[in-house]
C-alpha cells in the first residue's frame, strides 16, 4: 500500500479537523455575542465552573480512551505477511470489572459535590430580584414587568447589577429562554412555569435566542437583553408609564391613523390602542435595538421593509406579507414606530 493511499484514506478526517478548527474561528479581536464561555454575571460563571470540571475529567478520559485504542491498534494489528492469530478469549476479570465500577463512582462521586453545591445556590433567587414574566410565542417574546407593570417586546431592559427572577412561559409550543453570556437555556413549556434569574455585571446589549425547535422560524426567534444604568432603567419605566403622546408631527400623525386602521389588532401602544397581543408590544419600539424577534438592526430601511413585508426576511410569522400599504403609508407608519420612544435617548 503505497503513501498515496493513506494519504486517500486519512482524507475525510482531515476534512471533518479543518471544518471543527474553522467552526472555532472568530475575526481577530471580535466579539463572540453569544458566547457562553464568556460569562458576564455570577449565574453563569457558576454554571461555567461546572461545565469546566466537568470538561476536564471528561477530556481526561477522552484523552485515555483514544491513546490506548491507537496503541492495541498499532501494537496488534495483523503484520505483513503474518498469519492471522485468534487472541486468547476471556471471559471475566475480577480486578478489571471493579476498576472499571469503582473509577466511575468516585469521579461521578467528585463532581457531584460542586454540581449540588451550584444547583442549591442557583434555586436561591436573591430576595431583591426584580420579576418578569417572559412568554414565548412563535416566533418572539413578550416580556410582561409585573412589578412596574407592562410588556415589552423582544428586548429586555435590566438595570446592571440588578437580580432579574424570569418566569418563563409559553403560548403555543416549546421554546428555550437562553441568553447565553448570562445564564444557561431554560424550556418555556405550555401550562407550566419554569424559572430563572439572572444578573449583569456590565452595561451593554447581550443576545438571547431560543433554544428549542419550535418551527419554521425557530433560529430566527431571538431577543435582546438591553443592561443600563438604574437611572437609565428609572427613565425608561417612567416614559413607559407616561400618558400616550400623540404625535405633532403631520407625518407620524399619519401614520398614528394607519396604525389604527391596519395594525391594533394585533400589536398594542398603550394608551393608545386596544388589546392586540397577537404581536409584540410596539410602545417602545423607537428606542429598540432590532425588529423582528432580534434579526434586523432596527434602522429606517429595515423598518420599512420590515412593515412593507415581513415574510422578506421571516417567513410564515402571523403578520401577512404585503399589507396592501402605499410607499408613501409604509414611511410615514415608519415614522410613527420611530417616534414611539422611551428611555434616555442615545
Ligand atoms: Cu422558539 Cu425555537
Amino acid at each position: 500500500m503505497g503513501p498515496k493511499r493513506h494519504l486517500s484514506r486519512l482524507l475525510p478526517y482531515l476534512f471533518a479537523l479543518g471544518a471543527l478548527l474553522l467552526a472555532g474561528c472568530a475575526g481577530a479581536g471580535e466579539k463572540l455575542l453569544q458566547n457562553p464561555m464568556d460569562p458576564a454575571g455570577p449565574v453563569l460563571r457558576e454554571q461555567l465552573k461546572l461545565l469546566n470540571l466537568t470538561l476536564w475529567f471528561t477530556g481526561l478520559i477522552g484523552v485515555i480512551v483514544a491513546v490506548v485504542s491507537i496503541y492495541v491498534v498499532l501494537r496488534f494489528r495483523q503484520k505483513p505477511g503474518q498469519e492471522k492469530v485468534v487472541p486468547k478469549q476471556v471471559e471475566g476479570n475480577t480486578k478489571l470489572e471493579i476498576a472499571w465500577t469503582l473509577i466511575p463512582i468516585i469521579i461521578l462521586s467528585i463532581v457531584a459535590v460542586p454540581t449540588v453545591q451550584v444547583a442549591f445556590w442557583l434555586s436561591n433567587t436573591p430576595k431583591d430580584a426584580m420579576k418578569v414574566r417572559a412568554i414565548g410565542n412563535q416566533w418572539w417574546f413578550a416580556f410582561e414587568y409585573e412589578e412596574q407593570g407592562f410588556v415589552e417586546g423582544n428586548e429586555l431592559i435590566v438595570p446592571v447589577n440588578k437580580p432579574v427572577l424570569v418566569t418563563l412561559e409559553s403560548n403555543d409550543v416549546i421554546h428555550s429562554f437562553w441568553i447565553p453570556q448570562l445564564a444557561g437555556k431554560v424550556d418555556m413549556i405550555p401550562n407550566r412555569k419554569n424559572t430563572l434569574w439572572f444578573s449583569a455585571e456590565k452595561e451593554g446589549l447581550y443576545y438571547g435566542q431560543c433554544a428549542e425547535f419550535c418551527g419554521l422560524q425557530h433560529a430566527k426567534m431571538r431577543f435582546r437583553v438591553r443592561v443600563v444604568s438604574q437611572a437609565h432603567f428609572d427613565q425608561f419605566v417612567a416614559d413607559r408609564k407616561a400618558p400616550y403622546k400623540a404625535p405633532t408631527d403631520a407625518v407620524a400623525k399619519k401614520g398614528e391613523e394607519i396604525f389604527s386602521q391596519k395594525c391594533v389588532n394585533c400589536h398594542n401602544i398603550d394608551g393608545f390602542s386596544g388589546k392586540g397581543k397577537i404581536g409584540p408590544n410596539l410602545s417602545s419600539m423607537g428606542s429598540r435595538a432590532s425588529i423582528g424577534a432580534g434579526i434586523l438592526p432596527n434602522e429606517t430601511q429595515y423598518l420599512k421593509e420590515w412593515v412593507a413585508n415581513p415574510w422578506t426576511y421571516k417567513e410564515g410569522i402571523k403578520m401577512p406579507p404585503g399589507f396592501g400599504l402605499k410607499p408613501e403609508e409604509v414611511d410615514a407608519v415608519v415614522v410613527y414606530l420611530q417616534s414611539l420612544k422611551a428611555g434616555p435617548s442615545k
